[in-house]
């Protein structure tokens, strides 16, 4: 028999730029890097604060306590996540899918045709799962792109549905 469904946290998600959301990004990316998980590994801390500068936040919170964010880097030819996670405690809930509807909100609020992009190891198996399920289609592969060799998969979503116009399809 499977194991029960975890429960859906009550959730808030909102773009933020609280002082408290930047430190709990900061001191959430630090601890992961000290436990050297590999998604954290090429974000020092000094890293962190200039992508937070260049970026705009997005923080969902349960029960007003921050469990998870993406840092979103404005359109020059598209949107792009840069990094993104969710507390441990609270993974497999849907606080991802939560914070990507969001971040699709607003983007396609301020550029409907524009789309929303992103870059993950290979070996990441769960974030794949995770971006798959939330309807990004790989669209890139570079090989040994990582400093450990590892190929990066590149992901879009776009905002709107693309009708082929002569097919109709
Ligand atoms: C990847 C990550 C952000 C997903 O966050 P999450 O809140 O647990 O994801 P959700 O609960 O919203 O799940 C969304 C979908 O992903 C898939 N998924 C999530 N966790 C999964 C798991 N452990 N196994 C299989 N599929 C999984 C499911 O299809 C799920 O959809 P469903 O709930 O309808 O079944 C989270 O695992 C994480 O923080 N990982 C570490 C950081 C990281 O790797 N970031 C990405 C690189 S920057």
């Amino acid at each position: 028999m499977s194991a029960p469904r975890a429960s859906r946290a009550p959730l808030t998600v909102r773009q933020t730029t609280a002082a408290t959301d930047y430190d709990f990004v900061l001191k959430f990316v630090e601890a992961a890097r000290a436990a050297r998980f590999e998604w954290a590994a090429s974000w020092p801390s000094h890293a962190i604060l200039s992508e937070i500068r260049a970026s705009c936040l997005f923080v969902a919170h349960a029960h007003s306590i921050p469990v998870g964010f993406a840092l979103v880097r404005p359109p020059g030819h598209a949107f792009e996540i840069t990094l993104t996670a969710v507390s441990q405690s609270v993974r497999g809930r849907g606080v991802f899918s939560s914070l990507i509807a969001k971040v699709v909100e607003d983007c396609r609020t301020n550029a409907p045709h524009e789309s929303l992009h992103l870059e993950v190891r290979a070996d990441n198996r769960v974030a794949i799962l995770a971006y798959e399920a939330c309807g990004f289609k790989l669209v890139g592969h570079r090989k040994n792109y990582y400093s450990d060799r590892v190929d990066a998969l590149l992901f879009r979503k776009d905002f709107e549905t693309r009708v082929d116009l002569i097919t109709g399809a």
